[in-house]
């Protein structure tokens, strides 16, 4: 056999390069570069025939007619865990690859297993272990009382033999746990290695589409929370899945990050439990903090990720700060935003928190990406300021502008219907986003345009 070609390719920017170097030409990262296969041509995996998979590449691509083929694709299974199937979009497709990170001991190989077990023999399935031994495989299925006949396990983590025992059992769903054990004998990097990582990964995609096989991935999280390996990794797969959950908390996220088969930052909620996780399939009051009477620097919002609204508390803590750089700390939302927030909040709110430390966090671990976060952070942070608790059983969301202004928010109606539905009695919401008659059930809707506004709603 030949010896296979190689190149240096860059872990942020993906450019390759001929020799190593220590800093990437292209975007002047240092210490990026690795060595990866260059592959010559897009050989298949598996050998067309013989292998009796349906859709096996055979001879040369040719044009087709999108009418032929749309009929033919996405064919989808239910997992038997809804909240699962809910994030990939409703069921496993045929022949995806999903990639799942998150933090160590957050649950993604409990999930897998679940995931398997309610499967069972409605699919052929093979579970590829490269971190545990499949005798603790096996104790942790049963553990969680899954049917012990249909679920197939290998330890193994050589991606040429991994494919090889899969094209022997014929699964319909590989998992691999962890894609960071797996290493190709391609290469000489040591098993994690972001080149390993890919490679393995590259054939382990290619194997799903030529096969039709749906292959899972689990991915681990590095300390930065992007999934460790390159970010070409999450160019490869068809969805990326990320498990979030505070420590400390039993409740766990799983939100697609990228998801070529269904709506992206769609949301599943689950509860850790000792028989493994259990489906929290109505979520919308969970991420609220069950205080006592009112709390300053504590605003409730209804977020919107994915498909359903959710009820999320954000607290905001401002104090005193003795350095000449204040700490802007943000938890569950984005940093860079809350520094634009405060400026708002100042040049418009006439509230100066220049020489504060203001800390803001979402409860339950979660995170929320929408603007709609924008006025509950700012009424948080200026009620912890003036340690005055906002009103009671008040909900709030709404994006903020620069110049103070206050923009309406997607799904404003089904919002509001949440809240009322869950006992709140006023809201103070963006004016396009409020009814005419200023009232959703026995909810008071406060419409406001301007910052000042909103916080005068507060007093
Ligand atoms: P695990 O799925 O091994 O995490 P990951 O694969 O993401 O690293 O989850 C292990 C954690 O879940 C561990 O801390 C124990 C806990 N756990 C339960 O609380 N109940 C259970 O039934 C199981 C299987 C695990
Ligand atoms: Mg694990």
């Amino acid at each position: 056999m030949a010896k296979a070609k190689t190149a240096y390719v860059c872990s942020d920017c993906g450019a390759e390069h001929s020799k190593w170097q220590g800093q990437c030409v292209e975007c002047g990262a240092w210490n990026t570069l690795s060595e990866f296969v260059v592959q010559p041509a897009a050989k298949p995996v598996v050998a067309a025939r013989g292998t009796g998979y349906a859709g096996a590449a055979s001879g040369s691509p040719k044009v087709t007619s999108l009418t032929a083929v749309a009929l033919a694709a996405e064919i989808r299974t239910l997992t038997g865990i809804g909240e699962l199937d809910r994030v990939l979009g409703g069921g496993l497709v045929d022949g995806s690859v999903v990639l799942i990170g998150g933090d160590p001991g957050i649950g993604k190989s409990t999930l897998l297993l679940q995931m398997l077990g309610t499967l069972g023999a409605q699919m052929a399935s093979v579970y590829v272990t490269g971190e545990e031994s499949l005798a603790q495989v096996a104790a942790r299925a049963q553990r969680l009382d899954l049917p012990l006949a249909p679920l197939h396990a290998l330890a193994e983590t050589c991606i040429e033999r991994i494919i090889e025992q899969a094209l022997a059992s014929r699964p319909r769903v590989l998992v691999i746990d962890s894609i960071q054990t797996i290493w190709t004998e391609l290469l000489t990097a040591a098993p994690g290695s972001v080149s390993q990582v890919r490679e393995s990964a590259a054939k382990l995609t290619r194997f799903a589409k030529e096969t039709g096989t749906s292959v899972f991935l689990v991915g681990h999280v590095t300390k930065e929370g992007g999934i460790a390996g390159p970010r070409v990794l999450e160019h490869m797969v068809d969805a990326v899945l990320y498990f979030e959950g505070e420590s400390g908390s039993r409740f766990r996220v799983l939100r697609a990050f990228k998801n070529r088969f269904g709506a992206v930052n769609e949301l599943g909620v689950f509860a850790m439990s000792e028989k493994g996780l259990r489906e929290v399939p109505n979520p919308s009051a969970i991420f609220l903090s069950a205080h006592s009477g009112p709390t300053s620097g504590s605003a409730v919002m209804v977020t919107r990720e994915g498909t359903r609204p959710l009820l999320v508390e954000v607290q905001a803590l401002v104090d005193q700060s003795s350095l000449g750089n204040p700490r802007r700390v943000a938890l569950g939302l984005e940093q860079n935003r809350l520094a634009m927030l405060l400026a708002v909040l100042h040049r418009h709110g006439g509230v100066a928190a220049y020489d504060q430390d203001v800390f803001v966090n979402v409860v339950g671990g979660i995170r929320v990406q929408e603007t709609a976060a924008d006025l509950p952070v700012l009424l948080a942070v200026l009620s912890s300021l003036r340690d005055r608790p906002l009103p009671e059983k008040t909900i709030t969301f709404g994006e903020v502008g620069l110049s103070g202004e206050i923009r309406p928010v997607p799904n404003g109606e089904e919002r509001l219907k949440e809240a009322a539905h869950h006992g709140f009695l006023r809201a103070i919401v963006p004016r396009a986003n409020a009814p005419k008659k200023g009232k959703v059930g026995d909810m008071d809707v406060v419409a406001v345009e301007r910052l000042s506004q909103g916080i005068d709603a507060c007093r």
